[in-house]
């Protein structure tokens, strides 16, 4: 063997050896291929990169998604490089949401609502940002239980980052009214407050001794739990409500989506409640960041689908 046979680096067992060049060459990424990605710290986790390359090479769009682990430190610089390189824009994951604003020239009527942004676009020279969660939490409801929430009772459990967005977008959606029940009840008022003067909201204490919160329970059209309770590894915990609570006609949604079926959600399957399981929130987010990027449908099915395959 000699170093220029391809042997000391390893190649020779490839399928189709360094001769067939076609299957190596094959266009994946170009000199054309539009960039976007992700901003986090840890970023490793992220199921995002292999949802949207999906969904590009459904569409055959020459776009690719990029995990970028980008320290708090860095993150002014790591925004100027979107504008600089010529990025599409990025999503924003933990801890930038909220610090990345500061670096914006624009912000949409969620993200501003929300204080809280989790897609960039760079349009025109400028940077707008986006919050796409309670959109995405709408598509769920909608692609897989056929509801809006117009007119719809609405009960969130939880009053976290979660609990805000799905908040404001059922808010949005002309929800009849939404109560919001926590542990710590001054976060279920800020979340309320917030809400206030969109549709009626109120704050209640989240307590298997709270009569206001079983009222809301038995009135609710649509339920959303939003707290970190369920989430693995304590996935093995009772819902945060009493199942005897959960009214039968309920629409009940878990946001927590490891695992898919929480003890919450088999509790609502037990009581004859429809429900809907938490990846949805997350594959339709991103579906939404998506058609902000390429101004194209995202192909929704193809990107839970996706999702699911790697939970
Ligand atoms: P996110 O931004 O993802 O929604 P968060 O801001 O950390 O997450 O919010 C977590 C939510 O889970 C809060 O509503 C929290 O209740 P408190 O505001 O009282 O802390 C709720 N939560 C977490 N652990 C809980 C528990 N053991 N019982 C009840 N609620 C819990």
């Amino acid at each position: 063997m000699t170093p220029t046979d391809g042997t000391h680096l390893g190649h020779q067992d490839r399928p189709g050896g360094q001769g067939n060049v076609e299957s190596w060459a094959a266009p994946f990424v170009k000199g054309t291929t539009t960039v976007v990605g992700v901003f986090g710290d840890p970023i490793a986790h992220s199921l995002s990169p292999p949802m949207h390359n999906a969904a590009f090479r459904y569409l055959n769009l020459d776009w690719v998604y990029v995990p970028f682990h980008v320290a708090s430190d860095r993150l002014a610089q790591a925004v100027a490089g979107v504008k600089s390189m010529g990025m599409a824009g990025v999503n924003v994951t933990v801890p930038h949401k909220v610090s990345i604003m500061a670096y914006l020239d624009e912000l949409d009527e969620a993200a501003r609502a929300l204080g809280a942004v989790n897609t960039v676009v760079h349009r025109n020279g400028r940077l707008i940002g986006y919050n796409t969660d309670g959109r995405g939490f709408l598509r769920s409801l909608e692609l897989e239980a056929g509801v809006t929430p117009k007119g719809r009772h609405v009960v969130i459990l939880g009053a976290g980052g979660a609990a805000l967005a799905i908040a404001w977008a059922v808010a949005d959606a002309n929800a009849a009214s939404v109560v919001v029940a926590n542990r710590t009840v001054e976060k279920a008022e800020a979340v309320a407050a917030s809400i206030d003067g969109m549709t009626a909201a109120q704050a209640v204490p989240l307590s298997e001794n709270d009569s206001s919160l079983k009222a809301a329970l038995e009135q609710a059209d649509i339920l959303v739990h939003t707290t970190s309770v369920g989430m693995r590894p304590n996935h093995d915990v009772p819902p945060i409500v009493p199942e005897t609570w959960l009214n039968p006609t309920t629409l009940v949604c878990d946001i927590v989506y490891t695992p898919r079926e929480t003890t919450f959600i088999q509790a609502a399957r037990r009581r004859g409640c429809p429900v809907v399981t938490g990846e949805g929130m997350l594959a339709f987010q991103g579906a939404v960041a998506f058609e902000l990027w390429t101004n194209q449908k995202a192909p929704d099915e193809l990107m839970l689908k996706t999702l699911r395959s790697l939970l």
